[in-house]
């Protein structure tokens, strides 16, 4: 394996200057508390027992109650204005089964985006999640439930961070992990998803890549490939706080445990798993084993997704759950809908150089 730290410092800025938490001075969308009539609700009720029999292992009937009345309005809203949901595997239950139209991991969305031919998208995920349905889509409206939905990983490292490592590191290709503003993707060669990491690396031909910005990615593709990865010291706040000391205590407990782990995780996690992929991949992993007891290494509302398909597994999880991913409510998704807002626009012209990114990863025959 070879592995190396850039050793660049990222270069100071301005607060605000960054493109994801800049927003956190911005918009607010506080949502609107909707008043839903008693034959509405019993309706809705009625309506989605067949939504309901998806999460009744992981919701509550007396709080499905409650979601009901907001999930028939969102649908019935999606169908009056042409609009899709994303809904990236972290939503949780009510969001991901009661409304969500394209459901996946980051490559998934963004290939799917690209199909789509609604006028509106709402992206039930992250910020830079939105932006690549941006620049997967320009010509169609992109709305963000929440706007202040970023990513630690996405809030590392600027667009003048990635032109520091250039000049360190002259003639070094640059692969860019999808979590990252389209600014820094405008910077980058390609763009690369945990569920083809290690492929789009190699995709390059050369012996050193800068992989940037997840440190722990870069140490997982290091031991997956003949390729030197010149990393960035990024990382993501949700799966570093996981320890290999942790999933040792779940093996000890129940030594027949199988251990699953996304890839940002650092390595004496992944050196604790039996699986390592994508939260796609690790979704598949699930239902095509049907393992009897399995620990999700990852954010904890995909365990509750995928009971569903895995009905006779028991989920173990040392539950960290992720602050961005959960800003993201029906009542905020309803709002969204409603006022078409928060509308995610990228410059042109960072766009142009942005998509380019994005399109060689999605035209790689992977
Ligand atoms: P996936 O592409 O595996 O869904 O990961 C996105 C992410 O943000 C994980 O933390
Ligand atoms: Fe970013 Fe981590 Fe949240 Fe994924 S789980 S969106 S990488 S902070």
């Amino acid at each position: 394996m070879a592995f190396l730290d850039s050793g660049v410092e990222p270069i100071r800025r301005q607060r605000g200057a960054d493109p994801v938490r800049a927003l956190d001075a911005d918009i607010d969308i506080e949502p609107a508390r909707h008043h839903f009539d008693a034959a509405f609700v019993r309706e809705a009720i009625r309506e989605l027992k067949p939504v309901y029999a998806k999460v009744e292992r992981v919701i509550p009937s007396f709080e499905w109650a409650a979601h009901a009345p907001y999930i028939k309005a969102i649908r019935d809203l999606k169908r009056e204005k042409n609009a899709v949901i994303l809904a990236h595997n972290y939503m949780t239950p009510e969001i991901f089964h009661g409304v969500g139209d394209i459901l996946g991991d980051s490559l998934q969305l963004a290939k799917e985006a690209a199909k789509t031919d609604a006028d509106i998208i709402v992206q039930c995920g992250v910020h830079f999640m939105a932006e690549t349905s941006k620049l997967m889509c320009p010509e169609k409206k992109i709305l963000i439930p929440d706007p202040k939905a970023g990513c630690s990983l996405a809030s590392s490292i600027t667009a003048e961070d990635v032109r520091a490592l250039r000049a360190a590191y002259p003639g070094v290709p640059v692969v860019t992990y999808v979590n990252t503003s389209a600014a820094v993707k405008a910077e980058c060669d390609i763009c690369c998803t945990s569920a083809n990491a290690v492929k789009v690396v190699e995709s390059l031909g050369a012996p050193r890549v800068l992989l940037i910005p997840d440190q722990y990615l870069a140490r997982y593709v290091a031991t997956q490939t003949k390729v030197e990865i010149i990393s960035w010291k990024g990382a993501c706040e949700v799966h570093e706080r996981f320890t290999g000391a942790e999933l040792r205590g779940y093996r000890e407990a129940e030594p027949n445990v199988k251990i699953i782990a996304h890839p940002e995780c650092p390595p004496d996690v992944i050196a604790e798993a039996d699986y390592t992929g994508s939260t796609a991949g690790m979704i598949m992993w699930v239902t095509d084993h049907q393992p009897k007891r399995v620990v999700l290494v990852t954010e904890c509302s995909m365990a509750d997704n995928v009971a569903y398909a895995a009905p006779k597994t028991e989920f173990t999880r040392p539950c960290n759950l992720c602050p961005h991913m959960k800003r993201i409510s029906l009542p905020k998704i309803l709002d969204s809908l409603l006022y078409e807002k928060v509308e995610v626009t990228v410059d042109p012209a960072v766009a142009a150089r942005a998509r380019l990114a994005v399109e060689r990863m999605v035209k790689l025959p992977l």
